[in-house]
This record gives structure tokens, sequence and C-alpha cells, in this order.
């Protein structure tokens, strides 16, 4: 941080008529560390809210010992090629390292946090020793059954990994910079292709999951252009993800894909109900759970644009996000609904999903979502979601 104030203070004292950028946020030249979902600063909050034995974060604590990948004990089951398939094909069977992929991810983004909440390095070594284990053998995803899980299977896994992994490298867990470098190999080499430029004829949540990983990848490794053209991508695919009645009497067409450029693609891709309403999302009426796993995403891309020094809370994309959570808190439990919301039923309910949004718009802004505040108080602590969402009230409530 020094030396960057101090080259900016060199650049202006050298170009005496230069003015501060006026029309935006000021955008930073470099990556805000630890960057990706959870920054310094709210580390540092959940660890003083556990110190004074505070609730809803000593609740939230307490609930990561009730699983066992949570735990030192747990360990890693790293497969060279994790194959994933549709579970409705005989493929099924043969899948191999799919679920213990993610389940690693998760427990070394759980141990990563209960390292930097105690300060136990038994934590973080445990941590560190997952993360190596894979990125020692990992070299491929692929899928005979279903062309997209390999894209999927990354966004999720890499999602979380990077998550862990931005939090051991910049909190002295000593990380030794040659495993740093091997896994910075496997984000670019593995991870990457798969993710970079989202689902090309998948915009839902699968399309949400590429991106955020991306979006991770592009801060653990610091790479500038990568994150510009992925956020780009990220605010086409949240602007035609959620609509809200400003957008028109129909929802934003998906550009980038090949198979929704009509208004009769788009249509069938809304589950073809043509209840438009206020803060639905392209899977709302399809069930209530892939609708939460593409409002987590988003809010994971938030947070992150956040640290990284660009507030999407008070944008268009921002009122976007804040009326779909507060529409689905709503309908929380989803079944019956009133008949202009999806014909009347919404099937499954909403995963606890909320907890980084609400703490923005409602801790931060200031606004009022009181479906939101109901649902947030009502489902804490946040359970995981053994795909790559974990322990957001510990991190997040505000
Ligand atoms: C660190 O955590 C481990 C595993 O839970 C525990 O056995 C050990 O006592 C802890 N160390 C300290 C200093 O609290």
């Amino acid at each position: 941080m020094k030396m960057v104030s101090s080259l900016l203070l060199l650049h202006l004292a050298a170009s005496p008529t230069l003015a501060l950028p006026s029309t935006s946020a000021p955008r930073q030249n470099t990556f805000q560390h630890p960057g990706i979902f959870v920054s310094q600063a709210q580390l540092d909050s959940t660890k003083a809210h556990l110190a004074a034995k505070a609730n809803p974060w000593r609740a939230a604590y307490s609930a990561l010992d009730d699983l066992p990948w949570t735990k030192p004990s747990w360990g890693p089951s790293p497969v060279a090629t994790v194959r994933c398939e549709d579970p409705g094909t005989p493929e099924h069977d043969q899948e191999q390292g799919c679920e213990e992929e993610r389940l690693d991810a998760l427990a070394a983004y759980s141990l990563a946090l209960r390292w930097a909440y105690t300060g136990n390095d038994t934590y973080a070594a445990k941590a560190i020793t997952i993360i190596d284990a894979w990125s020692g053998t990992l070299k491929e995803h692929v899928s005979s059954s279903a062309p997209e899980q390999p894209g999927l299977q990354s966004g999720w896994a890499a999602s979380t990994w990077t998550r862990a992994a931005e939090i051991l490298r910049y909190t002295d867990a000593n990380w030794d910079t040659g495993s740093i470098t091997r896994f910075s190999g496997i984000l670019r080499d593995v991870y990457l292709p798969l993710v970079r430029d989202g689902s090309a004829d998948n915009p839902n949540n699968i399309d949400s999951a590429m991106l955020e990983a991306a979006q991770n990848i592009a801060v653990f490794l610091e790479d500038r252009t990568l994150y510009d053209a992925v956020m780009e991508r990220a605010k086409l695919h949240i602007a035609s993800y959620i609509y809200l009645k400003s957008d028109g009497s129909f929802p934003k067409i998906p550009e980038w894909t090949t198979k929704y450029l009509t208004e009769a693609r788009v249509r069938a891709l809304w589950q073809s109900d043509g209840s438009f309403f206020d803060g639905r999302t392209m899977e709302t009426c399809r069930d209530l759970e892939h609708a939460s796993y593409g409002l987590a995403s988003i809010s994971h891309m938030f947070e992150t644009a956040r640290i990284q020094g660009e507030d999407l809370y008070t944008t268009g994309l921002g009122s976007k996000l804040q009326t779909a959570l507060e529409m689905h808190a709503q309908y929380a439990a989803g079944g019956p609904v009133s008949s202009e919301v999806c014909g009347g039923q919404l099937k499954y309910e909403l995963l606890p999903v909320a907890e980084p949004g609400y703490a923005q718009f409602v801790g931060r802004l200031g606004r009022s979502m009181p479906k939101t505040k109901a649902f947030v108080e009502g489902s804490r602590p946040a359970k995981p979601n053994y795909l790559f969402t974990a322990w957001e009230t510990l991190t997040h409530a505000s």
C-alpha cells in the first residue's frame, strides 16, 4: 500500500494539472488481498465478534464442529481426472473425485477460516495440505454424459479453492512459494480454460458459477486484463439473469449465447412462464434451489468486486440483486404462492444465500429489506450447500 501511494504522489507531482477522476469510484491499480469474497476487515470483524462471544457469530463458529470436513482430522482425496456425470445416466456410477473435490475445497476454506479467526496454525497447516495434495495431482475435468459438467464443477471447486487459498496466502500461514506457484498453475491451466468465458449455452446458475470462479482466479493470479474481461461479461450475465420491470416487458436477451437470441427461445429459457415480475430470476420458476445457486454466485461476485474497489451495490445491477433477494425471501419456503408468481407454485426452498447482500444493502447502505431480514435471521447460522457456499453467517453477518 505504501509503495502504491508514493507512486501515485510522484505521478501527481509530475503532472500538476492532472485531476483525480470524479465520475466514478477510484479504480485501484493493484489488487486488494485477501480479496476474494472475504476481506481482511471482514476477517478482523468476525474475529472481534468471536472474542466477545457475540452471536450470531459464536453459534455460526460452533456449527463448524458439527461436520467432519471442517476439522484437522479430515484427509484429502485428490485424483488426476475428476469425472462428473449426469445423475440420471448409467455413467453416473463412474463418477470419480467429483464430490470429493468440492468437499475438499470446502474443507480447505473452512480450515482457512478457522485459522484466520483463531490464529491456531494446526488449521492453516491442514488447509495447506489439502490444497497442495490436489494441486500436485489434478490434471483435468471430464464428463461423457453431460458436456457442461466439467465447467460447472470447475466453477464450483475453483470458487471455493481460491477463497481458501487467498486467505492462507495473505495471512502469514506459512504456505511456501513453490506450492503457491504450483496452485497458481492449476488455476491457470486446469480450471481457467473451462470457466473464463462463462457458459455459452447455459446462461443460468452454471454461468454464474463459472464467472465467479474466473473472477476469483483473476484476483489470485493478479491478472488485471482477465479480471476486467470477466467483470464485463459478469455484468451482462447478471443483467439477464435477474429481471426488473424497468428492463421492459421482457428479460434482457443473453447476447453472448448461441441458443437464446430470440424472444421465443428466451421465453423457453424462463420456463415458458410469461409472468415476469420484479426480482424474478431466470430460474425462479424452475425451482428455488437453482435460483439460490445463481443468487449466491452473483452475491459472491458483488463482494469480491466491492473489495477490489467497485461498488456494484449502488448501481442498477445492485437494484436487481436487492429486489431479487427481497422477492425470494418473501417466498423462501416455496409451495403455493399468489397465482401471478410462476403459476402459483414454487418448487423447493430458498437456500440461505442472503447474508452478504443483507450486510451490504442494509448494514452498510441503510436500506430497508424487511423480508430479507426475517429470512436471514430465521435461517442463522446459514448452512453450507455442499457445492460452493458455506459459513456465510460467520463470514458476512453484520
Ligand atoms: C489448535 O487446534 C488443535 C485442533 O483442534 C488443537 O488440538 C490444539 O489444542 C489447538 N492449539 C491451541 C494452542 O489452542
